[in-house]
């Protein structure tokens, strides 16, 4: 039930103000006596030339209050307060109707978004920084399709450029066949990292490596045997991250696939005068907008990260015709991307502004084990499996009878950290804490995932099942409070769109869980007299592990019934 409608509806006839205007300033206000909704009358004080206090007052006295216990002004606000009753049954009952649906809206009907996140880079390790992009741009990507858009997920691979010519020439000289078996990414970083030492007694191997990569560009055959199997075989470690995450890509139209496509986008630039020459390079001149330039083509003719990337937005929009092309990337690339969208726009591309980048911040690590050392890096299935086998000492500590522990202990052990880095808004660090993560009862995902789980124990112990439901019985103001924070999904899932903020859903689920824990610890639900108010209770359980199943589910966690 959408109330800021109604009451827009309301106000409508004795404003001068459309609706959708109306619903868009409307409040919730910080306490409950002052209102479950608030609408301020200070900018009808300017069309109306009056005093906001006094258009408060007016309205009133006018407006129809059906369906609301009272409407209030109060200074230059007017105040609607819910009708306890009516507003928790209908509440609980679209929860009950919409099931896995609740909070869903129809936005973006018709409009494609193309998200491209993750992009790990080939025979490179798939490293924290892509788990953060993983995470926002998968929840971004389920809450779009939530929301009615039909979201193109893209994994823009890097599995281009000039360090590919020096993988070739580090594989021919120093590969151990037997590990890159074994451990690819490893051994193929270990023949990258010696390259670059061996290169720097020997530059002669620069050359070898810019050679492989000419090669390869021209499609030589055995360059591409060897390009194509590095590819596959870092891909087979990617996708055992994705399958413990969930997560499915459109397409992998990584940085090689636009290896055809930059000639065309070079004349363009020069037709269109953009591009011009420095010190050997080919470049667009920033100057003006104060950045500095976007490079090309580098001195030896090679195209760049950049002039792939303005290949592949200019690929976006013709096969996808997006509505908004986004970009899940650190903000260690702001500039990047600023040069990039600036340089679309000085092609006359008004889709220019349909581009946005999701910058995100840095992981940091608090437990000293973890940080990465030069050379040492991080491989992230191990961290992931850290973290399920911690949990697993936890329900083994907690709950050793448990059934299934393997599942529960993976997707709560994976849930943790996915959660952890959702939580706080996407630009601000990270730090990564073992214990906190995984605690129960804090602000994490075990915390929310065990109340979803405490509620599915009390509706499995409810067995006297037809006895009428009387939410009128429901009085409390935590019932209230638990009812009013169910009815904030699709609002929190709208302002996470809105700000490209995934923690918008996390910290609403967050409330949600404490909300129904302040509920469940002043309320029994199944120790009750009374069948009615029994029922009712039982029905606003169900629908919390509704809300939190979806909500989970939209920044890519699973539940559990028991943990
Ligand atoms: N592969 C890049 C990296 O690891 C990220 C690519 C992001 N996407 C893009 N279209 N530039 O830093």
């Amino acid at each position: 039930m959408d109330y800021k409608s109604i009451i827009a509806d309301k106000i409508n006839p004795y404003v001068d103000m459309e609706i959708e205007d109306i619903k868009s300033i409307i409040e919730i206000p910080p306490r409950a006596d002052m209102g479950d909704f608030a609408f301020p009358c200070f900018q009808l004080a300017k069309v109306m030339r009056k005093a906001p206090n006094a258009i408060a007052a007016e309205l009133s006295e006018k407006i129809d209050k059906e369906g609301f216990e009272r409407v209030e002004n109060l200074g230059p606000y007017l105040n609607f307060f819910l009708d306890k009753a009516s507003f928790l049954q209908e509440v609980v009952e679209s929860i009950k109707t919409q099931g896995d649906r609740y909070g869903s809206c129809n936005i973006g009907e018709g409009r494609n978004v193309t998200i491209d996140f993750s992009s790990p880079n080939i025979a490179k390790p798939f490293h924290v920084g892509h788990l953060v992009s993983t995470a926002i741009g998968n929840s971004l990507y389920r809450m779009f399709n939530f929301a009615g858009y039909n979201s193109v997920g893209i994994n823009h691979l890097g599995d281009w450029g000039t360090q590919f010519g020096k993988l070739i020439s580090a594989y021919k000289r120093w590969v151990d066949e037997e590990q890159l078996e074994k451990e690819p990414i490893k051994e193929l970083l270990r023949i990258y990292v010696k390259f670059h030492d061996e290169a720097e007694k020997n530059p002669s191997l620069e050359d070898e490596g810019r050679m492989y990569f000419k090669k390869l560009e021209e499609g030589d055959e055995e360059a591409t045997a060897l390009w194509k199997r590095f590819t596959e075989l870092s891909l087979k470690e990617f996708q055992k991250v994705y399958d413990m995450l969930g997560v499915k890509f459109d397409s992998y139209a990584g940085e090689s696939f636009y290896n055809d496509k930059m000639d065309s986008v070079v004349e363009e630039l020069k037709e269109k005068n953009l591009l011009v020459e420095s010190n050997g390079a080919m470049v667009v001149s920033l100057d003006e907008y104060n950045m500095p330039p976007c490079i090309i083509l580098k001195s030896d003719g090679a195209t760049i990260y950049a002039t792939r990337d303005l290949a592949a937005a200019k690929y976006r929009k013709s096969t996808y015709d997006f509505a908004k092309n986004i970009y899940v990337v650190g903000k260690d690339q702001s500039l990047h991307f600023k040069q990039l969208f600036k340089t679309l726009e000085l092609m006359g591309y008004q889709w220019a502004e349909d581009c946005r980048h999701v910058a995100f911040g840095l992981v940091k690590f608090a437990d000293r084990k973890l940080s990465t050392r030069k050379g040492e890096v991080i491989f992230l299935v191990d961290l992931l499996k850290e973290s399920i086998s911690k949990t697993m000492e936890i329900i083994n500590e907690k709950n050793p009878q448990l059934e299934n522990k393997e599942e529960v202990a993976e997707k709560v052990g994976v849930g943790a950290m996915i959660f952890t880095y959702l939580k706080n808004s996407r630009e601000r660090d990270i730090v990564f804490d073992w214990k906190e993560m995984l605690s129960f009862d804090g602000e994490t995902g075990p915390y929310v995932q065990y109340t979803y789980a405490r509620a599915k124990s009390i509706l499995r112990r409810h067995t006297s099942k037809n006895s009428n439901c009387e939410y009128k019985k429901l009085t409390s103001a935590e019932e209230f409070e638990l009812a009013k924070t169910l009815s904030g999904l699709q609002n929190s899932v709208v302002q996470a769109l809105d700000k490209a903020e995934p923690s918008v859903v996390t910290r609403y689920v967050i409330d949600v869980a404490k909300a129904f824990n302040k509920f469940y610890n002043s309320h029994s639900v199944l120790n009750v007299e009374d069948e009615g108010l029994k029922e009712a209770r039982i029905q606003l359980t169900e629908a919390t592990c509704q809300v939190i199943k979806n909500a989970l589910y939209l920044i890519g966690l699973e539940t559990v019934d028991q943990m």
